[in-house]
């Protein structure tokens, strides 16, 4: 199975800066396809930017949202539906992310109905879990992800639908990620949980190029999720390139 490395670019970056960046990314493949031997390349920039960043793509790098709408098309004002992700050609989208489980409340039950529609209008998804800082230091950390598996997953899931990103929350955005053992420990049991032993189980949390290799050869890590080093296509590349 291939590493999905998978940039999420957050709230970040004007028209300008994000189409810089997906040429950066485009080009930084082109220099070195030896990448695609072991790898699939994924960018999620916001909303606006969607459509000008797709004409910048080939092939290699594969397009998602960050999020989509738990309804279908019609009278739900500001969002965005999974069909209308399709139709600008999104082939991911990001679901359950911690920030929006924090920032708008989103609850395992309305992550897993949205999972339903994007998987009905045929998209795949990343559904993210993972504990807080609090509960890791209580060691409740499993029962944690367990029950956002089991609560956040849609009906038939499987490898050519679905992928898992663990995201200890305390590690996004810190600089300090997970340890090994702790990263081995968790994907580990999120296997378990899983029925479809191809799903693809990818870890996120302070990812860069300079630890990218310990963590990308765990067992059981199957790519990475990236927030900030995504930013730069030299630091999102040199994660996958670390790997090798
Ligand atoms: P950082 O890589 O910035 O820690 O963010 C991780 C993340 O939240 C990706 O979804």
């Amino acid at each position: 199975m291939k590493n999905l490395i998978a940039g999420n670019w957050k709230m970040n970056g004007t028209l300008e800066s994000c189409l810089a960046l997906a040429r950066g990314v485009v080009e930084g493949i082109q220099a070195d396809p030896q990448l695609l031997k072991k790898n699939e390349f994924l960018i999620c920039p916001s909303y606006p930017y969607l459509v000008l960043v797709q004409a910048e793509l080939t092939q290699a790098v594969a397009l998602g949202a960050q999020d989509c709408a738990v309804k279908n098309n019609g009278a739900h004002t500001g969002d965005v539906s999974a069909e209308m992700l399709k139709n600008i050609n999104c082939s991911y989208v990001i679901l359950g992310h911690s920030e929006r489980r924090a920032d708008h409340r989103e609850q395992d039950g309305y992550i897993a109905e949205k999972a339903a529609m994007a998987h009905r209008a045929g998209l795949n998804t990343i559904i993210c879990v993972g504990e807080t800082e609090e509960q890791r230091e209580k060691g409740i950390q499993e029962e944690v992800v367990g029950e956002q598996l089991r609560d956040s997953l849609p009906t038939h899931v499987t490898a050519e639908n679905t992928v898992i990103a663990y995201e200890p929350v305390w590690a996004i955005g810190t600089g300090k990620s997970a340890t090994p053992d702790d990263i081995a420990a968790m994907h580990g049991f999120i296997r378990d949980q899983l029925e479809d032993e191809n799903i693809r189980i990818l870890y996120g949390g302070s990812m860069k190029p300079s630890n990218a290799a310990d963590i990308l050869t765990i067992e059981n890590v199957n790519g990475g999720l990236i927030g900030g080093a995504s930013l730069k296509a030299e630091d999102f590349l040199g994660i996958a390139k670390a790997a090798e």
